[in-house]
């Protein structure tokens, strides 16, 4: 591995020299450890990442909680293993490709072979609309959610059927069952679902996808799974193995804080991951490949990122509760509550204010959706709530 300076590092992250004496939390844990004097445990580095990144974000604000970015960013491991793809960075074939691929299969309990690495999890849902729906028929999706696939099916003039979400925010799955037909050609599930953080009944959706995947494929967005912490919640990957006709999608973009080195996950049939690779157009860069294979061994961080995000929501929950709104119960790193009047409002006021929130999501335009950020940025945001909604 080739460390990189602490200086080198931050003069990539654009902070500047001032930042770099003052903030060692920003730097790959091998600095990081360097310049906190060597003696220190990785648990006592990730504390120190959590004042620093919250410092470094203020510095640098707006405080960004609208696209459901993990505030801390890759894990410290991660930033070390980034490096490494400097040693690969030239190359066609990068062994890293084969690497990722079985650190995956083997961090969800599949063999390789049933494992497609992609470009962030939006290419899993660009392919798949590709695959199946390039002459048409019908793709059903639940409404609103994630827009990529519906969005896909669109440009490829599949018809796409809508279904709205039920009164409690849900997936209607009778209704998606009614919708699923002789044409259909994908469906898509999202769980948790996004905007509206809430996760499905455990045992309905898998009936649903089960009996909708002896018609047509379906495919099981988890971009979110790695947030849940509700009581013996399961992936859908196991009905995967069981060879049914499902894809699960996963991503490095939320937990791993890896959005912008775009690298993503399938885990499917071989014969469908064989299938989805003829529609690939490119390949994940070596960069994040590298610092997702870190980010998926690196548990610890994994753990300190899912305590602060906890603690952030609670907060969040807890303070909507205090102030009588309604909120759907997230197990995600965002927050959907019934801000009772137009969201743009709501934006206008914390833009004015440092913070920049979630777009409207029709037909709840009169809902908000806050991703969570760091504990101290949380602990601002609910002070300045009861103005906003007073507003
Ligand atoms: C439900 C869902 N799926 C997929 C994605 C795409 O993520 P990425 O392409 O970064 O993996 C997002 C991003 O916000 C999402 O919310």
């Amino acid at each position: 591995m080739q460390p990189v300076s602490r200086r080198q590092w931050l003069r990539t992250t654009g902070l500047g020299l001032g930042a770099t004496v003052a903030l060692p939390g920003l730097l790959p844990a091998s600095d990081m450890a360097r310049a906190l004097g060597g003696d220190v445990s990785y648990d006592d580095m990730l504390a120190q990442m959590e004042r620093d990144v919250t410092e470094a974000r203020r510095v640098a604000g707006p405080i960004r909680l609208c696209f459901n970015e993990n505030p801390f960013g890759m894990s410290p491991k991660a930033k070390d293993a980034l490096m490494e793809g400097w040693a690969q960075h030239t190359w066609y074939q990068p062994p890293i490709r084969e690497t990722i691929r079985e650190t995956f299969a083997k961090h969800v309990g599949v063999p390789a072979d049933h494992v497609l690495v992609t470009q962030g999890s939006s290419e899993v849902l660009s392919i798949l609309a590709m695959a199946y729906s390039l002459d048409g028929g019908e793709i059903v999706a639940p409404w609103p959610t994630f827009e990529d696939l519906p969005r896909w099916g669109d440009t490829l003039r599949a018809t796409v059927h809508k279904v709205p979400l039920d009164a409690e925010l849900g997936h209607d799955l009778d209704r998606m069952t009614d919708a699923v037909g002789r044409r259909t050609k994908l469906v898509f599930v999202c769980n948790p679902n996004n905007p509206t953080s809430n996760l499905a009944n455990d045992s309905e959706l898998r009936a649903f996808v089960s009996s909708a995947a002896r018609r047509a494929p379906v495919i099981v967005d988890e971009a979110y799974y790695d947030f849940v912490d509700a009581p013996g919640h399961k992936s859908m990957v196991d009905l995967v193995l069981k060879g049914e006709q499902v894809i699960v999608s996963r991503t490095a973009s939320k937990l791993y804080g890896l959005a912008g080195l775009r690298c993503g996950f399938a885990v499917a049939r071989p014969d469908i991951v064989a299938k989805l690779q003829q529609y690939v157009t490119g390949d994940p860069n070596v960069f994040g490949l590298h610092a997702a294979n870190a980010a998926l061994l690196d548990t610890a961080y994994q753990q300190f990122a899912q305590q602060k995000n906890r603690e952030g929501r609670t907060l969040l929950l807890d303070t909507l509760n205090r102030l009588g709104r309604r909120a759907a119960p997230s197990q995600t790193n965002f927050v959907f509550f019934h801000a009772g009047k137009p969201v743009e409002q709501l934006q206008r006021y914390f833009t004015e204010r440092g913070f920049l929130i979630g777009r409207p999501f029709p037909p709840f335009s009169d809902w908000a959706r806050v991703s969570i950020g760091t504990p101290a940025e949380m602990q601002q945001f609910v002070d300045l709530l009861p103005g906003a909604l007073s507003a």
